[in-house]
């Protein structure tokens, strides 16, 4: 018997947990993944799956069949969401999805320029229920995205020059998605989500040094030197530009609010940066 929560992304930094959560919880969600093998070493042979790809409109209806509660997230790299995004809520409101859980952006609401402006706007009008996740960046970044430079080159290459950001761990925003997916009240609801602290990527630097015990230097890139590392690592040029539109938000001190709704809603303080860092010290420890 499958469950009636599909999760998308759930190969993915909030996905997997959101995932995850939900099992822990006994619910037995449905991962909604495009390449079942790799997912299955990832979520384990038992992990309940369907094939799901934002680009692949014939998948669409199968894994969407039954599901009454949806965990969306815009993969980074789809930047033309009414192509991609736009035809899964209308097949969502079309298999009688009752509520979705959107991973969005802190601010998306005003910023146009984001993907996530359109598909707030797009779940809005769908008549579906709705709950946005307006994230503030992750710490987990520094162990995704940021983890080979860490650990292998002992840098940090964000081009947010002396900006300040209200990170947020990702284990406050699967709490949040987790609620949301499972208990009422949560319905046309808008979550600005950020941590506690606003902090440079000097000092986000200084941290891990401190608890990894070795230097870690923050390169302070321009945007132009971040954008032409992020081709040579293979980057398609949209996830480029949508990267440095929004580490030119941090560089101009746009990312740093601060807001208390992970608490209110948790019930307990955000965690910090010096926890995060210390929970997942093991990850930028150099390969032997
Ligand atoms: N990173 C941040 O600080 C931050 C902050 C606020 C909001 N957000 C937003 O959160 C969202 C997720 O960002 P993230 O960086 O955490 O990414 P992520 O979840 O790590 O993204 C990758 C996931 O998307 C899946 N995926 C990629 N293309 C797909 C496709 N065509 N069809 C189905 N699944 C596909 C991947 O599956 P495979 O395993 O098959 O590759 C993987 O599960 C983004 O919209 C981002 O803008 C991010």
């Amino acid at each position: 018997m499958l469950s009636t929560i599909l999760v998308t992304g759930a190969t993915g930094n909030i996905g997997l947990d959101v995932y995850n959560q939900l099992n822990i919880m006994g619910l037995s969600p449905v991962a909604a993944v495009r390449n079942p093998d790799k997912a299955r070493e990832i979520l384990g042979t038992e992990a309940q799956l369907l094939p799901f790809d934002f680009k692949n409109p014939a998948t669409y209806a199968p894994a969407l069949k039954g599901i009454k509660k949806l965990f969306l997230m815009r993969p980074p790299d789809i930047a033309d969401v009414k192509t991609y995004v736009r035809p899964v809520i209308q097949a969502a409101k079309d298999a009688g999805v009752e509520h979705v859980v959107f991973l969005s952006l802190l601010g998306a609401e005003n910023n146009p320029i984001v993907p996530h402006y359109t598909i707030e706007k797009d779940l809005m009008a769908s008549g579906m229920a709705w709950t946005f996740l307006r994230a503030s960046f992750f710490m987990q970044n520094l162990s995704t995205t940021h983890l080979a430079e860490i650990r292998d080159e002992d840098s940090l290459m964000m081009a947010a020059g002396h900006g300040k950001t209200s990170f947020i761990d990702g284990r406050d925003i699967v709490a949040v998605a987790a609620m949301a997916l499972t208990e009422s009240g949560h319905e046309n609801k808008g979550y600005p989500l950020t941590g506690s602290e606003a902090l440079d990527y000097f000092t986000v630097a200084d941290m891990l040094t401190e608890v990894l015990g070795r230097k870690i230097t923050y390169r302070n890139p321009s945007i132009i030197v971040f954008a032409r590392q992020m081709k040579a690592q293979g980057n398609p040029w949209a996830y480029i530009l949508v990267t440095s539109a929004l580490y030119t938000t941090a560089r101009l001190g746009m990312a740093a609010k601060i807001t208390n709704e992970t608490e209110r809603l948790l019930g307990r303080p955000p965690i910090q940066m010096r926890r995060y860092i210390e929970d997942y010290k093991q990850t930028w420890m150099p390969k032997i």
